[in-house]
């Protein structure tokens, strides 16, 4: 049943911030910067850009319309639209549960950053820059506070509902995050060396692009855009009739790749001018071991100018914006699993948040001591030629092989079960130029064709090359 009393975003721009809340996290701020950097810089922007916008927006569209006509979050759509067919309800169980591990790894990332910055602003800067420091930081016993301040900050948010606490929160972080971003980018700018960072990340090189550079590039744009977490089917469903969805998902989608595109004239020019021979091959692949490890020597690094108190203070704005980017995203991903308990065990918001973190608490701590605190979880599993902790796992099998899979059946639900004019008419409610136009030819053929093929085949090649060791490209 479609109840009235269902919360909604308060304005157009409070929903357009709190979905950018959602899509710009850690993948923009750092996963992207790196990617490019390896892979061709402004070539692998061009990729990213044509997967954000041929194949990722159409997504985001469909999840965001289900939403909105089932009222639901993603369990409740799937059930909504296919009441008697109860093969179809198992996506829907499937859109909570990887929401719910996708949270617990990246609820660890956002409590070492937390923790990055309480640390910078103590005074620890230089401390951090000891091959060592990350290490024994990731098994210390102050991350149980850590975790408790996190917790409590998501927790009050989500208690308070959509419009007081998501969507005030994302008023109130994303404007102070878009203002950190540019700050920074022009105090790094102005630093020497570095504008060869810029060079080399705004001159293309095709030569680097190959078959699994355009696999990760496509990942990265639909994690990016928190696609195929069930995120933005529920933000959909608290969306007003009139709004446009149309232009609301180019614009989120906009915004994203604006962030990332920046953070990249961020990032790069910082390592340029820190050590203006850097060989990005060099750079790890890994966004941990960027931001924790390599990234703090570059701030340090700036003391030579700036002195140890502005060297801290730059690194200390560089950790809050990625403090709040973190947030917002886990906000908005620690809403599924709370819709879907309002929606189908029909308890209150409050009871529902308190369980739901409860959960994800437990699982949280289960995933940070895999580092080395509790053996059982570090050496959680064996695949793939090696062990594999708590971690490794939720990464390998949610992060990377369930969320094409997820972007795969939400495409086919919609196009083939809900239906492709049920579709058209959803979005053309507060867009009614969408009937007839060319975006809505596109999206009728794309996403009941191409788009889920795609979208399998990289879900077909991670797992034969993840657990199998078989690559396909
Ligand atoms: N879009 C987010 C990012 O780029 C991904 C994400 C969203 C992760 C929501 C967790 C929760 O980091």
């Amino acid at each position: 049943m479609v109840t009235n009393s269902r919360e909604h975003f308060g304005s157009r721009i409070g929903f357009i911030l709190a979905a950018a809340g959602s899509a710009v996290g850690i993948g923009n701020l750092v996963g992207f910067p790196v990617n490019a950097a390896k892979n061709g810089g402004a070539a692998f922007l061009f990729i990213y850009a044509i997967f954000v916008f041929l194949i990722c927006v159409p997504v985001m569209m469909a999840e965001l319309s289900a939403g909105r006509a089932s009222q639901r979050g993603p369990i409740g759509t799937y059930k909504h639209f296919a009441p008697n067919n109860k093969l179809w309800h198992l996506p829907g169980v499937l859109a909570i549960i990887t929401p719910f591990m996708i949270t617990v790894f990246y609820t660890v990332l956002t409590i070492w950053i937390f923790g990055y910055l309480v640390e910078i602003l103590t005074g620890n800067l230089a401390a951090m820059t000891n091959g060592d420091y990350f290490g024994n930081f990731i098994n210390s016993k102050i991350l149980f506070g850590y975790l408790l301040v996190v917790a409590i900050f998501v927790g009050v948010t989500l208690f308070s509902g959509v419009q007081n606490g998501i969507e005030r929160g994302a008023k109130i972080m994303m404007p102070a995050l878009f203002f950190m971003l540019i700050a920074l980018v022009i105090f790094i700018l102005t630093r020497d060396n570095a504008l060869a960072g810029v060079r080399y990340y705004l001159v293309p090189d095709f030569s680097k692009i190959n078959a699994s550079v355009i696999n990760g590039a496509m990942s990265q744009a639909f994690f990016s855009l928190s696609l195929g977490m069930g995120i933005l089917v529920t933000y959909g469903s608290y969306m007003e009739r009139f709004e446009n969805i149309a232009n609301s998902a180019k614009m989120v989608a906009f915004a994203d790749t604006a962030v990332a595109f920046t953070a990249g004239l961020l990032v790069l020019p910082a390592i340029f001018s820190f050590n203006p021979n850097t060989n990005t091959e060099e750079l790890s692949s890994s966004s941990v071991s960027l931001i924790f490890t390599f990234l703090p020597q570059i701030f340090l690094a700036m003391q030579d100018s700036i002195g140890y108190i502005g060297a801290s203070a730059v690194a200390a704005i560089f950790f809050t914006l990625v403090f709040f980017a973190a947030l917002t995203s886990l906000i908005s991903i620690i809403e599924v699993p709370v819709a879907a308990a309002i929606d189908q065990l029909c308890v209150s918001r409050t009871k529902a948040v308190t369980s739901v973190g409860l959960a994800i608490i437990v699982a949280s701590i289960s995933c940070f001591v895999s580092f080395g605190m509790v053996e059982f979880f570090t050496k959680f599993t064996y695949y793939g030629g090696a062990d594999k902790s708590f971690f490794d796992v939720i990464l390998d099998v949610f992060y990377d092989t369930v969320l094409p899979l997820n972007g795969f059946l939400i495409c086919i639900f919609v196009v083939y079960k809900w239906g492709k004019n049920n579709l058209s008419k959803e979005i053309s409610d507060g867009a009614p130029e969408y009937e007839n136009s060319f975006l809505q030819k596109y999206l009728n053929l794309a996403l009941g064709t191409f788009i889920p093929l795609i979208l399998i085949l990289v879900f077909i090649n991670t797992v034969l090359t993840k657990y199998f060791s078989i690559s396909l490209i």
